[in-house]
């Protein structure tokens, strides 16, 4: 993963403003990447996909802001990607903002395990945030889409994200068009956001212990 992590740093340039993603993978990469600008005297601003995003930039001294005109490059991780730089997102709740920054951005990269690559999203879990109110049946209206349906729980009761809103991870045991099925969902009101990126991304790096390995379309 340093290897990695290392290759990743090469999209850190100086004077530019980067969109963060969160996650387990996007944590471990963070100390690296200060190091980079640290050792490179490197000028840089971040927006955040996450409040845990944004509290551990913080802590490391890295300038977070809420808005900008533009974003240079968005780093994230990914739940499942497929060789064609398709992505499933949003396992940690943070999609959200990670589809605003990501879509925002002149380019899009992604870092995951190489585990992770699958050929298709058949039976795999897909988040989709959706408002509160009315959740029952907004969770009945998505089932029509032919899903299986989970809320999603956290430590007390139904999980909440940082926009407030509720997760619910839907499950397709066939999906013929993935981008048809996203503006399905997306035409539901009280769908709030899905966890399907299918927008043109620029690279993954897939990584094990020892190597990593990088997809472009
Ligand atoms: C956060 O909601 C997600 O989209 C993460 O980017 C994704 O779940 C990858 O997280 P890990 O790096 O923890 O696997």
């Amino acid at each position: 993963m340093e290897k990695a992590f290392e290759y990743l740093n090469h999209y850190i340039k100086n004077d530019s403003i980067i969109g963060m993603g969160s996650g387990s993978t996007i944590e471990r990469y963070l100390p690296v990447m200060k190091n980079y600008i640290e050792k490179n005297n490197l000028d840089v601003t971040f927006l955040s996909t996450s409040l845990k995003t944004e509290k551990a930039l913080e802590k490391l001294g890295l300038e977070v802001i809420f808005d900008a005109e533009s974003i240079d490059v968005a780093i994230d991780g990914a739940d499942q990607f497929t060789s064609e730089c398709i992505a499933v997102k949003g396992g940690g709740g943070s999609l959200l903002r990670e589809k605003q920054v990501d879509y925002f951005s002149e380019k899009i990269i992604l870092i995951a395990h190489m585990d992770k690559k699958v050929t298709d999203f058949n039976h795999v879990p897909i988040p989709v945030e959706i408002n509160q109110y009315l959740y029952k049946m907004t969770r009945r209206i998505i089932e029509e889409t032919g899903a299986s349906t989970t809320m999603r729980t956290g430590d007390e009761g139904l999980f909440v994200t940082d926009n407030g809103n509720f997760i619910i991870d839907c499950t397709y045991g066939s999906i013929d068009d993935l981008h048809a099925l996203q503006q399905k969902l997306l035409n539901i009101p009280g769908v709030v956001e899905t966890g399907i990126f299918d927008k043109y991304i620029e690279e993954i790096i897939s990584f094990n212990d020892d190597a990593f390995k990088t997809l472009k379309q």
